[in-house]
């Protein structure tokens, strides 16, 4: 296995960086990737940047450097019930929230002739689950299975989090991971996403968010080294 790992955020990558072994740093259509290890597994690290172009050509640039699976990883807003603030949410299918379409008779985040969602490879998501159960042994945090919207806005209002979860049936909100999925789908690589939920895309969103990226770099790393404990054992 090569663990292509992306996360959009300086925050959201630094620990990983500091914590791959022999890095080496490579361009990949214009796009920086470190290849390294990390207890014994081959990782690939990029930073894609914000929102859904970047994180689809990190994508592709991932799986050309040779990639075999890929997991985002970073933040969330938390909008379904009980979706706390420090909890994780890993994600069974990603929906584009801000797609529509539907003056051509398709489903709201649905593009023509396209699926409206994406699902990450259920092997993946499971030991994603096993490694935070690892990780977070100490804590008194949950991890969420369920659907992940992906769109290019920072969602921070009470109402507009509550349409997306009611029409999607989404539990968190985040700007990257469908576009990863709907990349990783065509190329036929396994993919899985698991988001660390800073806020709950409500109107303290834009408070709570900075306040979680203080946590973030130790909270990515700890949940990759057990993800590379399980998938190496
Ligand atoms: N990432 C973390 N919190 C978010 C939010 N509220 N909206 C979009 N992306 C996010």
């Amino acid at each position: 296995m090569t663990l292509g790992i992306i996360g959009a955020m300086d925050e959201e990558v630094r620990a990983l960086r500091d914590a791959l072994v022999d890095p080496a740093p490579a361009v990949v259509f214009g796009s920086p990737v470190i290849r390294g290890d990390i207890d014994g597994v081959e990782v690939l690290l990029m930073r894609s940047g914000v929102g859904k172009v970047n994180a689809a050509l990190a994508t592709v640039a991932l799986a050309h450097a040779g990639a075999t699976h890929i997991v985002f990883t970073g933040m969330a807003g938390g909008i379904g019930a009980g979706v706390h603030i420090g909890d994780a949410v890993i994600a069974t299918d990603l929906v584009q929230h801000d797609v529509d379409v539907t003056a051509f008779g398709v489903q709201p985040g649905q593009l023509l002739s396209e699926s409206m969602t994406w699902q990450s490879d259920p092997p993946l998501a499971d030991q994603l689950a096993r490694a935070f159960a690892v990780a977070t042994a100490n804590m008194d945090v949950s991890a969420h299975r369920g659907r992940i919207a992906s769109g290019d806005q920072f969602i921070a209002s009470h109402t507009r989090a509550g349409e997306i979860a009611e029409q999607f049936g989404a539990i968190a909100v985040e700007m990257e991971g469908a576009a990863t999925a709907q990349v990783c789908t065509k190329l036929g690589v396994p993919f899985a996403v698991l988001r660390w939920i800073s806020d709950t895309a409500d109107d303290a969103a834009i408070e709570d968010f900075p306040l979680f990226c203080e946590r973030i770099a130790e909270l990515d790393l700890a949940i990759v080294r057990a993800l590379v404990g399980a998938v190496r054992d």
